[in-house]
């Protein structure tokens, strides 16, 4: 295998290539709650729904054509300050895709900013080559057409930049929007439905005291200190008495969130990564790694007219622990229904698995690259699996570490088989991209490769697996894959 384009490799320190991120030597501002000098707001501010894209035409076939121009802008995110950032049509998160299932599109992205891009669909299925290949650059000034056939499950997706050793900074910069996949069975199941379904992003943030963005790069995973939801600090959002369907997006670099309610209320789960799950999960408390998603019904036909509960994060303190608030404002029915059975997931069978694969996820490698799999740093010269396409493959993903990795697959939507040896919880029995590996542990995954093939000769049509904590990925704990016939 050959390839002439050259690894950009980032070393531990090193400023990303001009990107508009102060990275040491600022003050840092007082967070939300953390005793300090309280200069961001707690529940002041609206939540932000970002705009559903529109077509701007279609191609020869009929297809959709969207326009996203990815842009650098300065906008207001701390109340009355600016903030530099790298946005999907300037803002952040980017415009919502929406589509159904099966209905073929073409995202046209196009590169305005200063740095180079690659766009990754998270969680979705498309041919090989379309897939936002980190080294399949944009470069500034160009564009690229991304081929999506939707011949999926519809599911909570969301794209994001995957640029060679800087996805972490230009995601952090804001390169990143959700892309909804929908259809008519699952519009007939009478979920909460219209402005009752919201899809909200939860990032962690560290500003300067002048608004702008500070990055470290911090090789462990990096943390802010200010939350902000769909790209507003600590908002609010108005709510009826009535349930809403809230697709959450956990879209930090490295933060872990445990989130309930702070009147003791239950979440009602019903979907994780890949789309929904059989039944309903109810839950008090949903933990979500970096790029799961969490698809749950809150349900505030029980609250009155102006209460006010706190989405908490159990897992954070300070700035951390809290991530908005929803605001009891109006009486109202709800023609809205939760069915006991969602949607027929088809089972793989372990005993159709042709081939067993084992990835080991630990520390090691040195040379600025302390994170890798199976003892190797990523390279993208380099493909460790050919699955053939039509066939079952069992993952077992290995944790030789201390911390918990979020491992993500392209490509393909899995169904976890056992979590140390132990079968998952209901919530994680469904289509999933990522799995929270933990520490020491395993976790056992099934998946089939029904098509898309790629060339051998053509390293990006290769799909990437990673840890999802993006400073790790940067730092090389990456593998890729091809599927071959
Ligand atoms: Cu959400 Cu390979 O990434
Ligand atoms: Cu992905
Ligand atoms: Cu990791």
């Amino acid at each position: 295998m050959t390839t002439s384009r050259r690894r950009f490799l980032k070393t531990v320190g090193a400023a990303a290539p001009a990107l508009l991120l102060a990275r040491t030597g600022l003050a840092r501002m007082g967070s939300a709650g953390g005793g300090g000098s309280t200069t961001v707001p707690l529940f002041e501010l609206p939540l932000n729904i970002p705009p559903v894209a529109q077509p701007v035409g279609t191609d020869v076939a009929g297809r959709p054509i969207y326009e996203i121009r990815q842009r650098n802008a300065s906008v207001e995110i701390l109340p009355g300050l600016q903030t530099d950032i790298l946005g999907y049509d300037g803002m952040t998160p980017g415009p919502t895709i929406t589509v159904d299932s099966n209905q073929e599109v073409i995202v046209r992205q196009i590169n305005e900013t200063n740095v180079r891009t690659t766009t990754h669909l998270h969680g979705g299925h498309m041919p090989a080559g379309n897939d936002g290949h980190p080294v399949d650059n944009v470069d500034p000034g160009t564009s690229k057409d991304y081929y999506y056939t939707n011949k999926q499950v519809p599911a909570t997706l969301w794209y994001h930049d995957h640029t060679m050793d800087v996805t972490g900074d230009q995601v952090y910069a804001g390169l990143a929007g959700f892309y909804l996949i929908s259809d008519d069975y699952e519009r007939s199941l009478g979920l909460p439905s219209g402005d009752h379904e919201v899809a909200i992003v939860i990032q962690d943030r560290t500003f300067a005291a002048d608004g702008s963005l500070i990055y470290r790069d911090n090789i462990m995973g990096e943390l802010g200190d200010t939350i902000l939801v769909n790209g507003t600090p600590y908002p609010y959002f108005e709510v009826g008495t009535a349930r809403y369907r809230f697709r959450i997006l956990n879209g930090s670099n490295a933060r872990r969130y445990n989130l309930r309610l702070s009147n003791g209320a239950s979440f009602v789960q019903i979907g994780s990564d890949g789309g929904l799950l059989e039944a309903p999960v109810t839950r008090t408390s949903l933990d979500i790694a970096p790029a799961e998603r969490l698809d749950v019904i809150i349900d505030f036909g029980q609250a009155s007219v102006g209460d006010q509960i706190i989405l908490e994060n159990t897992a954070g303190s300070g700035g951390t622990a809290q991530i908005m608030r929803f605001d009891v404002v109006r009486v109202e029915d709800d023609p809205s229904v939760i069915p006991s059975f969602l949607r027929q997931i088809e089972r793989l069978d372990p005993a159709a698995a042709v081939q067993t694969r084992r990835w080991v996820f630990s520390m090691g490698g040195g040379g600025g690259t302390p994170w890798v799999i199976n003892g190797q740093p990523y390279d993208e010269n380099r493909v460790d699996a050919f699955p053939r396409v039509g066939t079952t493959e069992i993952w077992e993903l290995v944790n030789r570490t201390g911390m918990m990795h979020p491992v993500h697959i392209h490509d393909i939507m899995w169904q976890v088989l056992d979590v140390n040896g132990r079968p998952p919880a209901p919530e994680d029995a469904g289509w999933k991209d990522t799995f929270k590996v933990p520490p020491g542990g395993t976790v056992r995954v099934i998946g089939r490769f029904d098509d898309y093939v790629g060339d051998p000769n053509e390293i990006t049509t290769a799909y990437m697996m990673h840890c999802h904590i993006l400073e790790h990925e940067d730092h090389a704990m990456m593998t890729q894959f091809i599927v071959v016939e």
